[in-house]
Order: structure tokens, then sequence, then C-alpha cells
């Protein structure tokens, strides 16, 4: 339990310092038209915790995600990883720096099979260029390689016995473990999970929640997105929570809980909800949860059918 505590010496204040941060942003803004989807003054992502991101729907989570991974590109701001300025690196690029991300909605490809999705997982690694093409035996060994490492997670996310399976054909839960165990065959420093658990069963959650704890033993540090208050409380080492592009709070479960302007920021949008929910009735560190699935991952919900 001593593991998940944070170090006492961590502010619980928006844009606390740390004492190792893997990742530093500062004064990174994206805006859509006159909207201001992210505007996060400063943000530092301590160095193998396990760091959740929370905010009520349309915070800027996700462009956040997109920004730093290097799927969209800021209007202002600079982030540093490992203390190297990634600004101008793509996704390919950060992937190969050791950071990966994976979706809100799924990207596994439905019309590939499992281990054929695993292998593209590494794809950054092999590289596509010309080169590489041009020999042959290098690129075969490479991909026995690539092939032994898609297996032996394949064994360790229990999915081996759906190695030749379509995609396709998984629940969306199984698809979840599919993209989780995909992000690690780039063999990530730093691993941002959006929204993992959205439509996955809760048996299949608590296997994924012991994944991300597992991801944390080895030394890898763990960014993800998450409504449920019950699996932020469960493996969470620090809370960031975002309102409207900006980080609002940071702190420990329990400093977030009983935080008023965030309780207020959800509370804004979930008034009528909360109050009628028996989590909040329960305790008052749970009258933020979210009970009201956001329209993303209420279309995961449907499409990943259990
Ligand atoms: N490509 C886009 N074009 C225009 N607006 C966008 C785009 N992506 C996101 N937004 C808007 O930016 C805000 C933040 O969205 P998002 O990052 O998806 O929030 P979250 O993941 O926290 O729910 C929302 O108001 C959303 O409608
Ligand atoms: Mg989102």
């Amino acid at each position: 339990m001593s593991r998940s505590e944070a170090p006492a010496e961590i502010e619980s204040k928006p844009g606390a310092t740390k004492p190792d941060p893997i990742l530093k942003v500062s004064g990174l803004v994206r805006q859509f038209g006159g909207l201001k989807a992210v505007d996060v003054e400063h943000l530092e992502i301590e160095r193998n915790k396990i760091t959740a991101l929370i905010g009520p729907n349309g915070a800027g989570k996700t462009t956040f995600f997109n920004l730093i991974t290097g799927f969209d590109q800021p209007n202002a701001g600079e982030w540093t990883y490992n203390g190297h300025p990634m600004k101008a690196l793509g996704p390919h690029q950060m992937a190969k720096q050791g950071m990966v991300r994976t979706f809100q909605l799924t990207k596994s490809l439905s019309k590939l099979t499992v281990i054929e999705n695993m292998k593209l997982g590494a794809a950054n690694q092999v590289g596509e260029s010309l080169g590489k093409a041009l020999l042959p035996f290098t690129w075969k060994k490479q991909e026995a390689e690539i092939e032994r490492r898609a297996d032996a997670l394949l064994d360790r996310f229990n999915m081996s016995h759906m190695r030749s399976e379509f995609a396709a054909s998984l629940s969306g839960g199984q698809r979840k473990l599919l993209e989780m165990a995909r992000a690690l065959m780039a063999e990530p420093e730093i691993v941002m999970l959006d929204e993992p658990m959205a439509g996955v069963n809760p048996a299949l959650t608590q296997e994924l929640l012991g994944h991300v704890k597992e991801l944390r033993e080895e030394g890898r540090t763990i960014v993800f997105v998450e409504h449920d208050m019950d699996v932020v409380r469960d493996i969470s080492d620090w809370v960031v929570v975002m309102a409207q592009g900006q980080i609002i709070a940071e702190g420990t479960h329990a400093e977030i809980g009983a935080n008023q302007e965030v309780i207020d920021a959800y509370l804004g949008r979930h008034h009528d909800e909360e109050m009628s929910s028996d989590k909040a009735q329960e305790s008052g560190t749970e009258s933020f949860s979210q009970s009201e699935p956001d329209e993303n991952s209420g279309l995961e919900k449907e499409s990943n059918d259990e």
C-alpha cells in the first residue's frame, strides 16, 4: 500500500514540481476555433509512477494526449521528455524515444489477426526504410525476434489462444488488452492510456488493472485517463484534474477527493446524476465519480459490446 503513497514533498497544487519528472510541459495551448481545448501552464509527470488524468467530458484530456504523443500540434507551448525537447517530433519518433499511447477508441485493425496487430506495434523499430528492405537477411532476423516478443506478450496477457483470430472477433475488453499489449511492443518507457477500461467488463477490468500495476513494477511510467474513481483510487500514485483545458488540481486521490474546486468542476456538469447516485451517498470522495459515459466512450461501448 505504501507503494502508492506519493512522496510527501510533492505539493498538492496545479503545476507542482516533482522530484524526478520524466515529462515536463509548459505553456501548452491547443485551440479549435475560439475554443481553447488545452491550456496547460505547467505540468510535470513523475517517473515510474501511475498518474491518473481525470476531468469532465470535453476537459481536453484526449487532446492533451494527442499533443504530447505527436498526433496533433499545439498552437503554443513546449515539453521535454527525459530533458529533451519533443515539440517537433511525430508519433513514430515519439514511440522510438520510448513514449507510446493507446486510444480512447481502440485502433486495433480488425482485418488483421491478433499476432499481426502485435507485430505492427514494433513497426517503428523495424522502420519502413528502403535500406532495410534491401537487406532481407537483417529483416528476417528482426522479424523472428519481433514475433518472439509478440508471442511472449500475448502469453503474458493471456491472449495466446487468440493469436490467429481476427481482431474484429475480439470483445471490447479483449481489444483493450490487445492494444495495451501492442503498445508494449515498442518497449516504451512511458505509456499513455486513454480510457483503457472503457467498455470493459468488471472481470477484465481487474486483469487490466493488474497489467497497469505490472508496468510500474517494470519501471515504466504510466499516465492514464479514467472516469471511474474506484479505479483511480485503486492504482494511482498521483491524480491530475483537468477542466476546460486547464489543470485545476493535482494531488493524491485523497487530496483530490477533498478539493472543493474539483468537486465543483464535476458537480457543475453532473449535479443531477450525482445527487441520485449510490456512490455519492456512500462516500464524499466519490461524489465526483462520473456516472455518464461521454459521447466517445459511449460509442466504444456500443461497438465493442462484450
Ligand atoms: N479535432 C477537433 N476539432 C474541434 N474541436 C475539437 C477537436 N478535438 C477535440 N475538440 C474539442 O476540444 C475539447 C476537448 O476535447 P477532448 O480532448 O476530446 O476532451 P476529453 O478527452 O477530456 O473528453 C472538446 O470541447 C472537444 O469538442
Ligand atoms: Mg477523451
